[in-house]
């Protein structure tokens, strides 16, 4: 086959150089970004006189006939073609022959790809956002039904103090709207224009990268060429990025696989979000957080891969860079998968209250109010501490709760307890006297969703 640098060379591509050194079963995802970014440089061209006008006006039809082709499907991408650049290219050429060689005009396939790495970021962003909104909703509206469900809150995985359903779930609702907030960062770098950088060294023709810039909604303009053609750190950031969201959706993974165990059975998945086993009839598994959480394990891959691919790499560009779209796209396709099912199968799924109390009505979680009582009756904190160890191992001893003992036996290690203990280790007391700022208590809770409401109504 011919190469486009056919002149420079005597002989023929090899068949086997051809298909490693393309791109294109990758690159062709980004067709769209790809042609915008050639008609705003065909516009900019034709304004700057540096090609003729009625030339850069039929590139810019060519260009848009090529993509309305592409999107209704009647044009089919030549998977021989070495790269999406070069297939719209030899595209817009078979269809309007020498008008079409002007295109490449001031420009280079370096900085082609990177624009169009910018562009498809941007888009990506906004949508890996819109998922972020879509799974914090979900939370919100659990967390509104689950106000006055007490479960135990865990440290080491052991139960602590008493919170509640809604109050977990809104921690939860924090870690996304941080996430959302680093897309929004991301983003702030990634909009800057690399176009008109070229090769690497800028170009004599007179272009005018601001007017392009503001053709494709960018907010500004790299300002070293060299950069611009070289920097994939703005990739690497959506990859980090990402790897963090994926991070999040392990942790709630790993606590609804724990939740819908029978040793917590705090939760009930919908049948059509769980699946079962080909052999033992009584299962029903939660997959989907399994695969969630399973998946963070190629997210972080992917950002270990990019980091590993830069990391020598001399200015300006090189092949190698190549590598950098596969391992994102993967990281974009995962994470908004398996936001997307997490938000349902959470939907979906029913809240067993009744497990969560009884969970939370083993395992001392008052102990701390215990203490806390008898500090607020002048016991120092510490001896208060010490006092409330030796009530919970005597409960231990008799195999009983703290509110099941006597006030006989409370009164062996202090006499500043009295009836009103009973009423103040009660599990509801115990939430609803943690009105602290950011706690459990439902006027608390109910501010924290009232943040997460304001921030889905305002964030853009
Ligand atoms: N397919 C290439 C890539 O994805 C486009 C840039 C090619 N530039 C070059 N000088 N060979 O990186």
């Amino acid at each position: 086959m011919e190469t486009m640098w056919a002149g420079r060379f005597k002989k023929q591509i090899s068949e086997m150089t051809n298909k490693f050194n393309a791109s294109i079963g990758i690159d062709k995802r980004m067709f769209e970004e790809d042609i915008k970014g050639s008609m705003a440089h065909a516009a900019m061209l034709g304004a700057q006189g540096i090609i003729p006008e009625s030339e850069a006006d039929k590139l810019i039809e060519g260009l848009d006939s090529i993509l309305s082709d592409l999107k209704s499907g009647k044009l089919k991408i030549d998977e021989n073609a070495e790269d999406i650049h070069m297939f719209v290219e030899s595209e817009l050429t078979k269809r309007l022959g020498e008008t079409g060689k002007r295109l490449h005009t001031a420009r280079s396939r370096n900085d082609q790809v990177a624009l169009d790495n910018r562009l498809y970021v941007k888009k990506e962003i906004a949508a890996v956002q819109g998922e972020l909104k879509n799974l914090i909703g979900v939370l919100v509206t659990l967390a509104e039904g689950n106000l006055d469900t007490i479960m135990p809150g865990y440290t080491h995985l052991q139960r602590a103090q008493p919170v509640t359903f809604a109050h977990h779930l809104m921690a939860y609702a924090s870690m996304f709207m941080r996430d959302y907030d680093r897309m929004s960062d991301v983003n702030k770098r990634t909009d800057v224009m690399p176009l008109g950088s070229c090769a690497l060294a800028g170009t004599t023709h007179p272009i005018d990268r601001f007017a392009v810039a503001k053709t494709l909604g960018f907010s500004e303009v790299c300002f070293n060429s060299m950069d611009g053609v070289s920097d994939r750190d703005f990739m690497l950031e959506f990859a980090g990025a990402l790897a963090i969201v994926m991070m999040h959706l392990s942790r709630l993974s790993e606590e609804v696989i724990l939740w819908c165990s029978w040793e917590f059975k705090f939760l009930e998945l919908d049948d059509a979000y769980a699946t079962g086993s080909s052999i033992m009839p009584q299962k029903k598994n939660p997959d989907i957080s399994e695969l969630v959480r399973g998946k963070t394990g190629r997210v972080y891959g992917n950002l270990m891969a990019l980091l590993t691919v830069m990391k020598g790499l001399p200015l300006a560009y090189n092949k190698d860079m190549q590598e950098d779209k596969e391992n994102l796209f993967d990281s974009v396709d995962t994470v908004k998968t398996c936001l997307a099912i997490t938000a349902e199968m959470l939907r979906t799924s029913t809240v067993l209250k009744e497990n969560m109390l009884k969970a939370g009505k083993q395992g001392f979680i008052n102990a701390t109010d215990v203490a806390d009582y008898l500090a607020k009756k002048g016991e120092p904190f510490r001896s208060a501490y010490k006092i409330t160890g030796e009530l919970v191992a005597l409960a231990i001893e008799k195999n009983t709760t703290l509110d099941a003992l006597s006030l006989e036996d409370y009164h062996r290690f202090s006499p500043l307890f009295n009836e009103d203990i009973y009423k103040e280790i009660d599990l509801k007391t115990c939430v609803k006297k943690r009105v602290s700022y950011g706690g459990p208590a439902e006027e608390s809770v109910k501010k924290q969703i009232g943040i997460v409401k304001k921030f889905l109504t305002e964030a853009k």
